[in-house]
């Protein structure tokens, strides 16, 4: 089997990439570990910024999105009982961010490129990558115990943080940076309307606490949690419960709770790769970086390296220039510091950390007291929430 790009990975970094280069003419074929149905089962952030909005549409998956997504202009922050609008169109000449859930945009892009007939291997055992340090680059798989071989031009490694890509670098070319955070966060999908029409990102004692959506009739609201919790010591009633103490009795009086449709614990943390090209194989998006929820900018991380290496591979196709591919590492990590430092800092600043130094907890609430009286502060937080430029 021969393709021009051999993408490993269906997420979204994955799927939108194929889908890219499926228009730009480029043959491309996605391996997938797991099945189609299983990749749409994991529930994940729904912020889109207005550059990750244009490449959906460049890529032909917008209409969903424009049809059922919402702008928000706006979102709140709350602590001591208070709630602070940071008006993001007012903040950064009008800008806003589309409210769209990941799951959405990732079978968007399954219809899309089903509709296009274009190749997938779903459920591909055993992928390993060979040759990428030459011009000959292949992989292997197992397709319902049979083994199968892909040469290929490029690899394009978009499998994830736990995927074969990273993992087939020699270790001696790579390096790794991580920050682990000392809590989870429990997220509840309900079939409710949400408590406030734009987000609520809350600090109290008791923990952070986000109110999120994916619609005017479906709520997605998050508990910082210890490590150590399980979700199965999380009932529905505990959960609401909890998350009312944390927004407080004016906030509170406004929720509606219902049963939930799913509930899960994701741990926290900050994670980069660098570099990320190793000749012909090339890392995009989890594979070579982790941020926190706080902020949401995984997707959108995502969406910036796959345009650079949409852009890249355009170019080497059409012009025979190598300039993109020799650049794509160094263009995508100056975007990715950039909101590595952003989520860590929105983290940093939301949270309770146990056995925090009482001076921390104080610096904190004085920062919080900072950004809601300081324009130039919110400004700040503002132009990172809604994307930095590309
Ligand atoms: N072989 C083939 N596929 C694999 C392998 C493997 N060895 N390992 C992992 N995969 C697949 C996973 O099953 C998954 O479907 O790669 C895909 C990677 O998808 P994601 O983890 O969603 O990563 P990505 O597409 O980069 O999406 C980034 O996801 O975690 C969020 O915040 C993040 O929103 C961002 C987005
Ligand atoms: C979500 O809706 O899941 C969400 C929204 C904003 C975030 C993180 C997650 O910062």
């Amino acid at each position: 089997m021969r393709t021009q790009v051999l993408i490993v990975g269906a997420g979204p970094s994955g799927l939108l990439l194929g889908q890219l280069l499926h228009k730009a003419g480029i043959e491309n074929l996605i391996v997938e570990r797991q099945s189609g149905g299983y990749v749409l089962g994991r529930i994940r952030a729904g912020v889109l910024e207005q550059t990750t909005v244009d490449l959906l549409d460049e890529a032909g998956v917008g209409a969903r999105m424009h049809a059922k997504g919402l702008l928000h202009g706006g979102f709140e922050l709350a602590f001591d009982g208070k709630r602070h609008r940071i008006d993001l169109q007012a903040l950064t000449g009008g800008k806003s961010v589309m409210v769209y859930g990941q799951t959405d945009v990732t079978r968007d892009l399954m219809e899309a490129r089903a509709s296009a007939g274009l190749p997938t291997l779903y459920e591909a055992q055993d992928v390993s990558l060979h040759g990428f340090d030459s011009d000959a680059p292949f992989a292997r798989c197992k397709m319902a115990g049979k083994e199968i071989e892909i040469r290929c031009d490029f690899i394009a490694g978009c499998d994830g943080y736990h995927g074969v890509s990273r993992a087939s670098v020699p270790a001696a070319v790579i390096q790794t940076y991580e920050k682990i955070y000392p809590f989870g966060w429990l997220g509840l999908l309900s079939d409710t309307s949400p408590v406030s029409h734009e987000l609520i990102y809350g600090r109290h004692e008791r923990g952070f606490t986000l109110c999120s959506m994916r619609s005017q009739t479906r709520s997605r609201y998050y508990l910082q949690v210890p490590l150590s919790d399980r979700v199965e010591d999380w009932s529905d009633a505990r959960f609401w419960d909890e998350l009312a103490q944390r927004l407080g009795s004016e906030t509170a009086a406004g929720l509606v709770t219902g049963p939930a449709l799913e509930k899960s614990i994701a741990p926290l943390r900050s994670f980069v790769a660098e570099p990320m090209r190793f000749g012909r194989l090339f890392l995009a998006g989890d594979a070579a970086h982790i941020v926190p929820p706080t902020g949401a900018k995984g997707l959108n991380l995502a969406a910036s390296d796959v345009y650079y290496l949409w852009q890249a591979l355009g170019e080497h196709y059409r012009e025979q220039s190598q300039a993109g591919i020799e650049h794509y590492s160094a263009r995508c990590l100056s975007r990715i510091w950039k909101a590595e430092r952003f989520s860590w800092w929105f983290t940093s600043l939301m949270h309770t950390f146990k056995n925090e130094p009482a001076i921390d907890a104080k610096l904190h609430r004085s920062e919080l007291e900072y950004l809601i009286s300081s324009p130039a502060a919110q400004t700040v937080m503002a132009e990172n929430y809604v994307g930095l430029p590309w």
